[in-house]
């Protein structure tokens, strides 16, 4: 069987990413350029600099990822792109950039959903892993519970209400001092913490597959609030450890419960938040006392990237999808 060859273009946030994928699974580069720094004084992604960005990245980081794996346009077989769901202008330059490629050298272009492409990091972790199973993606813009019923096919079977898991760690740790994005600083700060010491709520818990964010993350803000109004000093690593623990117990109380209610034994992490340390041994240790076997990608894999762009875009060729030229970006896109 002839290898298929896809270029893959991820712009959906702040990272302007191309990647080469060989028959889904086989990562021949994979480039990133992040904004982290750019965005990080603001607190927050601020959309009209990512796009700007984007523009300026775009052609070079494609370039990049042609060299590294040694391979011209000529040779690839697919353009695969994000499309949706993410920041209009910025999906926008990655849809504009792939649209062009597949017109200029008569490519097959596939449009992708961004979650789609977070679960299929998991194909590339793991070569043995093979649907179906439960994922829990866990991100900066999303977080919900999946039933991969295919490589194409999912039914969302739980989501956030209000915050994503990612946006409650990136405002928590804001409110405590710590730069965007405050995901990895908590989860590190919350090994040196007393889980403990304080109580925060956790949302939610015994009322089916949806979650709510808002009320830890407000009662967050509350304690950093009365602390600071009676002159003490906060402590950081308690408020990460207690509230990395409130987020856990429900992410692993929910997941587990739709795990043993719909019988799968595979259970899958996927987005940023799925290279949380906390979260992954949370996880890890339910699974292995109910004989489930726990995916997450490697951590480079977890948050943005084109490789699991390219993954995703493979699956849906072999399913026959194809994108015209009237491929749009669709900032709400469902899964
Ligand atoms: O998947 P991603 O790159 O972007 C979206 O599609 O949203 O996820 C980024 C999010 C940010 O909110 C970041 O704080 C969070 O993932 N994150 C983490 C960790 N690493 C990244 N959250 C908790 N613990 C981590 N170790
Ligand atoms: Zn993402």
């Amino acid at each position: 069987m002839k290898n298929i060859k896809v270029l893959a273009i991820e712009t959906s946030c702040d990272e302007t990413a191309a990647a080469i994928v060989q028959n889904g699974r086989e990562v021949l580069s994979s480039i990133i350029s992040t904004q982290i720094n750019l965005h990080e004084k603001y607190g927050g992604v601020v959309p009209e600099i990512a796009s700007r960005m984007h523009v300026e990245k775009i052609n070079l980081v494609i370039k990049e990822a042609l060299e590294a794996a040694h391979v011209t346009l000529d040779e690839i077989d697919v353009i695969g792109v994000t499309y949706g769901p993410g920041l209009v202008g910025a999906l926008l330059v990655g849809v504009v950039a792939a649209k062009s490629i597949a017109f200029a050298k008569n490519k097959p272009l596939v449009g992708v959903h961004h979650i789609e492409g977070h679960i299929a990091a998991n194909y590339i972790s793991h070569p043995d892993l093979e649907p179906p199973f439960l994922c829990l993606v866990v991100s900066g813009g999303h977080t919900h519970l999946v039933n991969v019923e295919s490589y194409t096919q999912y039914e969302i079977i739980g989501r956030t209400r209000d915050d994503a898991a990612g946006e409650a760690y990136d405002k928590v740790a804001r409110a405590i001092g710590l730069s965007y994005p405050g995901g990895p600083k908590i989860d590190k700060l919350a090994k040196e913490g007393n889980k403990e010491a304080i109580k925060f709520p956790r949302a939610m818990m015994d009322e089916g597959y949806d979650f709510s964010f808002s009320g830890v993350k407000s009662a967050v803000l509350n304690h950093v609030n009365g602390a600071k109004m009676k002159g003490e000093e906060i402590n950081q690593a308690d408020i990460a450890a207690a509230f990395q623990s409130s987020v856990v117990d429900v992410l692993v109380g929910k997941t587990m419960a739709l795990a043993k209610e719909r019988h799968l034994t595979k259970v899958a992490l996927a987005g940023g938040v799925a290279s949380n340390q906390g979260l992954r041994e949370a996880m890890e240790a339910v699974c292995t006392q109910n004989h489930m076997k726990l995916y997450y990608p490697d951590q480079i894999l977890c948050t943005d990237n084109a490789a699991m762009i390219g993954c995703a875009a493979y699956y849906e060729y072999l399913k026959g999808s194809r994108a015209g030229m009237n491929l749009n970006a669709v900032p709400n896109l469902p899964l």
